[in-house]
């Protein structure tokens, strides 16, 4: 089964309305879908449904309504903010309808609505009459235009025995409108290998040869594959960046280290993307003690490394492999060469040096080349061009694997 929110999180906010008896329900198609669920109740929420029920079905502890010091010091307000990748509010009530308009921090949930950077969505629910009232018409009017995604609602039979529009739409279609939402989930239940950063080959102990790779690139493909559903392990060479949250991110210094991390693990991958800045010669032996400056001149006799992304493509149980060819001219005539020489599915080339894209620049722009096709992907942020790279990388990579 397809599943559209693998690696998302949605933070279920549940009000107090008749529909919350169908929260379990929710719950569980959101899972199904692949989504880790948390659940927040409002005030009177659980007059509705079980909190217990909840707890069962989404496998964590349900946070009620109240912010007290005891519930802070767990997963807090800003941090159940920081830990979603959408607030879902459902059912949605007119009472929290209006307090979100407000901005209102008056209980766990509106607080984190005004505290998060992630999409909201509501699915309203209520009587048909309080539905059609003004207030609550200009209320969504005014969340829709705060970009909330608005969820409905259904017409029909309501609870109350009235025929109109207000009733929630089915859990089913609820969790299918946020996976849309998302559109990624094409790389759910792969596994992606990805190499990043400049490797430091020692020359003693406080010296090294070493290149200006800053990761970047590599860290945005790594949360870019990450987003699109892949179970993602970033293998890095000495960066200043910050991995990126929900990768598995192994820290390595030398060509030889990053080979072996690779090797210890390449089995099990789908897609292996190089990216680092992987140094061609190490010091033939690394002095174990800081080197002295007594001679006048000094030479250091430099061994080949090993080509990790050549070796990965030749190996025989070999992932879809991807490199990337940095080139100063005839880019992707160099870059054609390099593919076949590598034995390489898909090659990244790029231009460098003397321009406003490639190493330790924000932007990049890329040729993506296989074996019959070549596609342009025009220079764009980093984090953009990744997205728009792993789209391309896992339509290929489709391909091949039919
Ligand atoms: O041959 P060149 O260094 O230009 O190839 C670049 C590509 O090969 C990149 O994808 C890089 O990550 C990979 N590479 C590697 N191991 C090396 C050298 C390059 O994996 N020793």
């Amino acid at each position: 089964m397809n599943k559209p929110l693998t690696n998302k999180r949605v933070l279920l906010g549940v009000s107090a309305g008749i529909a919350a008896y169908k929260s379990p329900d929710l719950v569980r198609k959101l899972s199904e879908l692949g989504a880790e669920v948390e659940v927040i109740l409002t005030k009177n929420a659980d007059q509705f449904v079980a909190p217990l029920a909840l707890q069962a079905v989404s496998g964590r502890p349900v946070h009620n309504y109240a912010m007290t010091a005891e519930s802070e010091s767990g997963m807090g307000h800003i941090d159940l903010a920081r830990w979603a990748d959408i607030v879902l509010v459902a059912p949605a009530t007119a009472n929290v309808i209006a307090r979100l308009c407000q901005g209102n921090a008056d209980e766990l949930l509106t607080t984190v609505c005004v505290a998060t950077e992630v999409p909201i969505a509501i699915a309203p629910a209520m009587n048909q009459q309080m539905w059609q009232n003004s207030a609550t018409r200009s209320n969504i009017k005014l969340l829709s235009d705060r970009d909330v995604l608005i969820l409905g609602p259904d017409s029909g039979e309501q609870a109350c025995g009235e025929v109109g529009p207000g009733r929630m739409l089915q859990p089913e279609d609820i969790a299918r409108q946020v996976a849309s939402h998302f559109s990624t989930g094409k790389l759910a239940g792969r596994r992606v290998m990805i190499t990043a950063g400049p490797t430091w080959e020692a020359i003693d102990p406080v010296r090294g040869i070493t290149n200006h790779s800053s990761g970047l690139m590599g860290y945005a493909l790594a949360q870019a594959a990450y987003e699109a559903g892949a179970e993602v392990t970033l293998i890095s060479g000495p960066t200043d960046l910050t991995p990126p949250e929900r990768v598995n991110t192994i820290n390595v210094v030398s060509a030889l280290d990053m080979h072996q991390a690779v090797f210890d693990d390449i089995e099990s991958q789908d897609i292996f993307i190089g990216v680092a800045a992987v140094a061609d010669y190490r010091p033939a032996s690394s002095a174990e003690q800081k080197i002295k400056k007594n001679a006048d001149e000094m030479s250091i006799r430099m061994v080949k490394n090993p080509d990790i992304l050549a070796d990965v493509a030749c190996y025989s149980k070999r992932p879809f492999c991807v490199g990337f060819a940095a080139e100063t001219n005839d880019v992707v005539n160099y870059a054609r060469g390099k593919l076949e020489r590598k034995n390489l599915d898909l090659i990244a080339a790029n231009h460098v040096g003397g321009t406003d894209t490639g190493f330790g620049t924000p932007d990049n722009a890329i040729t993506l080349i296989s074996s019959d096709t070549v596609t342009e992907l025009p220079k764009q942020n980093k984090f953009a061009l990744a997205r728009n790279l792993v789209a391309e990388i896992t339509k290929h990579f489709q391909t091949t694997n039919q």
